[in-house]
C-alpha cells in the first residue's frame, strides 16, 4: 500500500490483490488435486476483489479469457492468487490473475494457474457505471 506524503496508509491500495488458499480435499477432484472449477472459482474472486477495490461499487464479470493450468495443485498445498488490473476502460477493467501454488513443508513455489477477466462496474439496476476520475486514475493501456 501507498503511503501519503505525511506517511499515512493511502486510501487506495496500489498494485496487487493477494488472496492465500489453502487446498482442502473439498476442493479436489479424485485425483486429489485441484478441481478446475473450484480454481476458476477462486480466480473469479481475486478478480472481483481487485476490482471492487478500484471500483468501490459493485463490479460483475463480463468476460473470462486466457485461463491456463500449468501444473496440478495439491491438497494440502497453499495457492497464492495475485490480481492486478491491467486496463481501465470507461466502466470496464480488465484483471489479470496468476496463482501460486507453495509446498507448506519445504516452501517451494511455482506457477499453477493464469488468466484474465474483464469486470464492469455498474449500478444499482445492474447497468454499466463509469468509473469515477478517481477510480479510473491509473488508466494503464496493454
Ligand atoms: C457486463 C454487462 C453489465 C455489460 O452490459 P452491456 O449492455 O453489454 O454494456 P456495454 O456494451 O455498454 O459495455 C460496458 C463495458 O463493458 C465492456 N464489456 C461488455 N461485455 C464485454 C465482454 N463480453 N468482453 C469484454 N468487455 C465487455 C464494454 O467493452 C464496455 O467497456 P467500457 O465501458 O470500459 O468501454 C452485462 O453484459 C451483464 O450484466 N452481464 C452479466 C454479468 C454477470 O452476471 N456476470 C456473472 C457471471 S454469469
Amino acid at each position: 500500500m501507498s503511503q501519503t506524503p505525511n506517511g499515512q496508509p493511502d486510501d487506495q491500495p496500489d498494485g496487487q490483490t493477494v488472496m492465500i488458499e489453502m487446498i482442502f480435499p473439498e476442493q479436489a477432484n479424485h485425483y486429489g488435486t485441484l478441481f478446475g472449477g473450484n480454481a476458476l472459482s477462486l480466480m473469479a474472486r481475486a478478480a472481483f476483489v481487485a476490482a471492487t477495490r478500484r471500483a468501490r461499487g459493485a463490479v460483475v464479470m463480463a468476460r473470462s479469457e486466457q485461463v491456463d493450468f500449468t501444473t496440478p495443485v495439491r491438497v494440502g498445498e497453499l495457492l497464492e492468487l495475485r490480481s492486478e488490473i491491467i486496463r481501465i476502460g470507461r466502466s470496464s477493467m480488465r484483471v489479470a490473475v496468476v496463482g501460486i501454488a507453495e509446498e507448506m513443508d519445504t516452501g517451494n513455489r511455482r506457477e499453477a494457474l493464469k488468466g484474465q477477466f474483464v469486470m464492469v462496474a455498474v449500478d444499482a439496476s445492474g447497468r454499466p457505471r463509469a468509473l469515477t476520475e478517481k477510480t479510473a486514475k491509473k488508466e494503464e493501456t496493454v
